[in-house]
C-alpha cells in the first residue's frame, strides 16, 4: 500500500515522448456543493474517519441490491469532456465555484517489470486524486502538472480513477480571492497514463553551460539511487556521444566541451531561427527522445542580450483562453501564438499562470520568447507560510516541466502586487529560490508604478533583486489623458532593461466612432499609437507585452451590451476578428525589427 501522499512526487518530465495512454475523453462527474461525497453528516473527512464508507463518492460504490442505501451513482451521471473547463460546457456551472467530482473507468494490463503513473496538465484548483478508493494524493494550484504512481493500486480491469475537484477560491491560496480573469473550473489539460521501467529517467536538464557558449552541461536524474547506472546523451546531428555514470543519489551530472566534441558548428536557437536538436537520452531501460535548442540569454546593463546580441521584445500578453473557453489544445496554442506571430512579434508574455506545455514547445518551435509567470497576483496573503510553500510548489513544477524549452527566458514571481515589507520578503525569497533551482535564466516581476509632479516613479524595491524591471501603466484608459502620454516622463534607478509589460485598453470590436470614444475601436487605435510614442522615449526600454491579444472572460467586466462578462483589451475579439489596434502594433513592430534585428 503506497504511502499517502500529501503533495505531488516527483514531476516526470517530457512526458510526450514517453509510453503514454491517453485518459482524455468523456468522464462522469457528480456537482457537490456541499462535499457530501468528502465529509460526512459531522464533517469529518471520510478519507481520514472511515476511507471504506460507501457514502464516500471516492469509492464509486453500487449498491449490491435493492434495498441497500447509496445516494450517488457515476455511471448514472452525466459526462464532462477532459481536458476543458466545466464553466463553458454545462450552462448550470457557468458560474459554478466549489467541489465537482470526476470519474474515468479503465483497464490496464500491467506487466511485473513495470511500473505505472497517472500525470495530470493541471486541475483547477485544488485535485484530491483516488484510484480504486485509494487515495493517491492531493495537488494545489491550477496551471501546473503534478502525478501519482499507481502501480501497486492498478487492477487489470475495472479501475475507477476518482478526482476532487475544487475550484473555489479562498484569502490564502495562489491566486487569492480576486483576479481580472474567469476562474474556470475543472480537470483542463490531458491526463495520461505513463508506463516506466522499473528504473526510469525521472527528470534531466540540457541546456548550454551558464555564461559559456562553448559547452552545454547539464544532469540525469533516475527514479531511484542507484549507483553506476550508465548514461548516454547524444545529440546525432552534432555527433555528440556522452557517456556518464550515476553518483549514490541515481544522478549524473554532466559538461560537453562542444568544439572538441563536433565536427558540426552549433546551430544557436534564435527567434529567426529556432533551431531545435534531437537530444536521446539512453539507459540500459530507457530511451527518451527530446527537441532541445540551445542559446544564451543575459542582461548587460540596460541591454537584453540573446547569444550575445541585443534584442527588442516584441511581445503581447496572453491568456490560455480561445473564444471564451480555457484553451486546452495544440490547435489552440497554435492558433494563439500565430496570432502573435502575425502581429509580428518575437516574444510572448503568458499571463498570469504557466500555460500548457503546448504553448511552450510550440513557442519553442516558432522562435518565440517567453515569459512565464506564477499566479501570485494582486493582494496575496504574503505573511502566510502555508500560501508562500503553495506558490514555491508552483514555480517548481513550472520550472521542472519548462527548463529544456530555449524559448523561456524569464521566470516571473508576481503581477501588480501591493508594496509591503511582507510582500517584499516574499518576493526576494521566491527569487532567491528561482535562481538556485534555475540560474540560466532572467527574473522580473510586473510591478506597479508611482507618479510624483507628473513623473511616472519605476522604482519599485524588487527591482534591485530582478534582472528585468517591467511594469504595468494604462495610460489613457485608468487615468492620465491621451492627448498628452506621449510626453509622460518615466524614471528609474535601475539601471537594468525595461520592459513595459502592460499597457492597453478596450474596445468592443466593430463599434465605431471618434477617436475620445470609449469603447470604440478608434479609441483603441489611438490609445496605441499615443502609448507608444510614449514607451518609445523610455529609458532603457528593451520590449513591451501590450494587454492584450483577445478579449477574455472576466467576472469583473459586466457592462452591458459592451463589456458581457469580457475584458475587452483584446487586440482580437473573443470570436477571433482583429481590431484596428492589431495593425497599430504590428507597424510598429516592423519599425523594431528593423532597428534591431
Ligand atoms: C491589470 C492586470 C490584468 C488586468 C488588466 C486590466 O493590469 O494585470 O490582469 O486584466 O490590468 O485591467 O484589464
Amino acid at each position: 500500500m503506497l504511502p499517502f501522499a500529501l503533495f505531488s512526487q516527483g514531476l516526470l518530465t517530457n512526458t510526450g515522448t514517453r509510453n503514454i495512454t491517453s485518459l482524455d475523453g468523456k468522464w462522469n462527474y457528480i456537482v457537490d456543493p456541499y462535499e457530501n461525497g468528502y465529509y460526512n453528516f459531522h464533517s469529518e473527512v471520510f478519507d481520514q474517519k472511515n476511507p471504506t464508507s460507501t457514502s464516500a463518492f471516492y469509492n464509486n460504490y453500487h449498491a449490491k441490491n435493492k434495498s441497500e442505501l447509496v445516494e450517488y451513482d457515476f455511471d448514472k451521471s452525466p459526462t464532462l469532456v477532459v481536458p476543458g473547463d466545466w464553466n463553458t460546457q454545462k450552462e448550470n456551472l457557468f458560474y459554478y465555484e466549489g467541489t465537482v467530482w470526476y470519474k474515468k473507468s479503465f483497464d490496464y494490463k500491467l506487466d511485473e517489470n513495470k511500473r505505472l503513473f497517472v500525470y495530470f496538465g493541471a486541475v483547477n484548483y485544488k485535485a484530491d486524486v483516488y484510484l480504486n478508493g485509494t487515495k493517491l494524493g492531493v495537488h494545489e494550484g491550477g496551471f501546473t502538472p503534478f502525478n501519482f504512481e499507481i502501480t501497486s493500486t492498478v487492477k487489470p480491469q475495472g479501475n475507477y480513477l476518482v478526482v476532487k475537484v475544487d475550484n473555489k477560491r479562498r484569502i490564502d491560496a495562489v491566486p487569492t480571492v480576486n483576479t481580472d480573469w474567469w476562474n474556470y473550473g475543472g480537470i483542463t489539460r490531458d491526463v495520461t497514463l505513463i508506463e516506466e521501467p522499473v528504473l526510469f529517467i525521472q527528470d534531466y536538464q540540457v541546456q548550454l553551460k551558464k555564461g559559456d557558449n562553448t559547452a552545454i552541461a547539464g544532469y540525469v536524474s533516475l527514479s531511484n539511487e542507484v549507483q553506476n547506472e550508465k548514461i548516454t546523451i547524444s545529440i546525432p546531428e552534432l555527433k555528440i556521444e556522452k557517456e556518464v555514470q550515476t553518483s549514490v543519489d541515481g544522478k549524473a551530472q554532466f559538461e560537453i566541451d562542444i568544439a572538441s566534441n563536433t565536427q558540426n558548428d552549433l546551430k544557436y536557437w534564435s527567434t529567426e531561427s529556432p533551431k531545435l536538436y534531437e537530444v536521446f537520452i539512453n539507459t540500459s531501460h530507457q530511451t527518451l527522445k527530446d527537441n532541445i535548442g540551445f542559446r544564451t540569454i543575459e542582461t548587460k546593463g540596460s541591454d537584453i542580450l540573446l547569444n550575445g546580441k541585443s534584442i527588442y521584445l516584441r511581445g503581447i500578453s496572453i491568456h490560455e483562453e480561445y473564444k471564451g473557453h480555457r484553451a486546452t489544445s495544440e490547435s489552440d496554442a497554435l492558433t494563439l501564438l500565430t496570432w502573435a506571430k502575425e502581429l509580428g512579434c518575437n516574444y510572448v508574455r503568458l499571463a498570469h499562470y504557466p500555460h500548457n506545455e503546448y504553448m511552450v514547445r510550440l513557442a519553442d518551435k516558432m522562435g518565440l520568447l517567453v515569459w512565464e509567470e506564477i499566479p501570485v497576483y494582486w493582494t496575496i496573503d504574503f505573511k502566510n507560510e502555508a500560501t508562500y510553500n503553495n506558490a514555491k510548489n508552483q514555480l517548481t513544477e513550472v520550472i521542472t516541466r519548462d527548463k529544456n524549452r530555449a524559448c523561456v527566458i524569464i521566470w516571473s514571481m508576481a503581477n501588480e502586487t501591493p508594496l509591503s515589507e511582507a510582500r517584499n520578503t516574499f518576493l526576494t525569497n521566491l527569487i532567491n529560490y528561482t535562481r538556485k533551482l534555475d540560474d540560466s535564466r532572467l527574473i522580473s516581476a510586473a510591478q506597479l508604478t508611482r507618479n510624483e509632479n507628473g513623473i511616472g516613479i519605476i522604482d519599485d524595491k524588487i527591482g534591485e533583486y530582478v534582472d528585468i524591471i517591467a511594469f504595468n501603466e494604462y495610460m489613457g484608459w485608468y487615468g492620465g489623458d491621451l492627448a498628452t502620454t506621449p510626453d509622460a516622463k518615466w524614471t528609474t534607478p535601475y539601471n537594468k532593461p525595461i520592459v513595459v509589460s502592460e499597457f492597453g485598453g478596450s474596445a468592443k470590436q466593430g463599434l465605431h466612432g471618434n477617436k475620445d470614444e470609449r469603447w470604440t475601436e478608434e479609441y483603441q487605435e489611438y490609445l496605441y499609437q499615443q502609448n507608444l510614442l510614449m514607451i518609445d522615449k523610455i529609458p532603457n526600454i528593451r520590449g513591451v507585452s501590450p494587454w492584450i491579444l483577445t478579449d477574455f472572460r472576466s467576472p469583473r467586466r459586466v457592462l452591458p451590451g459592451i463589456q458581457d462578462g469580457f475584458n475587452r483589451k483584446g487586440l482580437i475579439s473573443d470570436k477571433g476578428k482583429k481590431k484596428k489596434a492589431f495593425f497599430v502594433l504590428q507597424d510598429f513592430y516592423k519599425k523594431k525589427k528593423l532597428q534591431f534585428d
